[in-house]
């Protein structure tokens, strides 16, 4: 299946937290390196940073509260109703989870298979979840990274867009190597948004094939 667009991306980012991945796609985007619009800034938490960054740079900035859901059965996939319904509202076409603490159901995966991102600072499918650096470190791992990968409906477990290595040196701590990877982070991110404005991202089950250019325009995101 292929999408085409005659306008730029559309990207809506899901954030709870400090939002620096959030800051390098807009920074990549002002930048000109990046060919795409952020539509939505969407967080679960009121006071996060990343919609006060988002603020900054004029972009339109939503709370969704968790709390109308809970208590309801299915409050998950009622919250990514309410979410999938803004989310149509502005159009958009790529989802990107930069640091978003919630686990996103089928809601909203079915209606952006191949379509959702999210970074992950570990070199998936080792260090799945939360504290990955430590665990990193613990296992005596010589390399860790990060992983840009699709989104499906088991956490950590998508096709794996774009990975970057760093080593882990015998003095890191958790906050040490954090730091590196982030670093890494905030280039493949972007990178890996610009691919897919590009339309050069093709899925075949668990492998994302990196194609050789194409115009600007046209989405591949799916096989065609
Ligand atoms: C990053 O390390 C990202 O890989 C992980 O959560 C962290 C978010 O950091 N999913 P930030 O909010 O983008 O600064």
């Amino acid at each position: 299946m292929s999408i085409k667009r005659t306008d730029v991306l559309r990207v809506a980012v899901l954030a709870s937290g400090r939002g620096s991945n959030l800051q390098a796609v807009i920074d990549a985007i002002e930048a000109g390196t990046v060919q795409a619009k952020i539509v939505a800034v969407i967080s679960n938490k009121k006071d996060s940073p990343a919609l006060e960054r988002a603020r900054l740079h004029g972009l339109p900035c939503f709370f969704v509260d968790p709390k109308p859901h809970v208590g309801q059965p299915d409050s998950r996939e009622s919250y990514d109703r309410e979410l999938l319904s803004l989310l149509r509202q502005h159009e958009v076409e790529l989802v990107l989870l930069a640091g978003y603490m919630k686990i996103v159901t089928r809601v909203l995966v079915e209606a952006f298979a191949n379509r959702m991102m999210n970074i992950h600072p570990s070199l998936l499918p080792s260090f799945p979840g939360l504290d990955v650096q430590q665990k990193a470190i613990e296992w005596g791992c010589k390399l860790a990274g990060c992983t840009v990968h699709f989104v499906t409906e088991g956490v950590d477990e998508g096709p794996i867009i774009l990975q970057a290595a760093v080593p882990i040196l015998d003095d890191d701590t958790a906050g040490t190597l954090a730091a590196r990877i982030l670093v890494q982070e905030h280039k493949i991110y972007p990178r890996a948004v610009q691919l897919f404005a590009e339309g050069r991202l093709r899925v075949e089950g668990r492998r994302v094939f990196v194609e050789q250019g194409k115009p600007v325009g046209e989405a591949v995101i799916g096989p065609s």
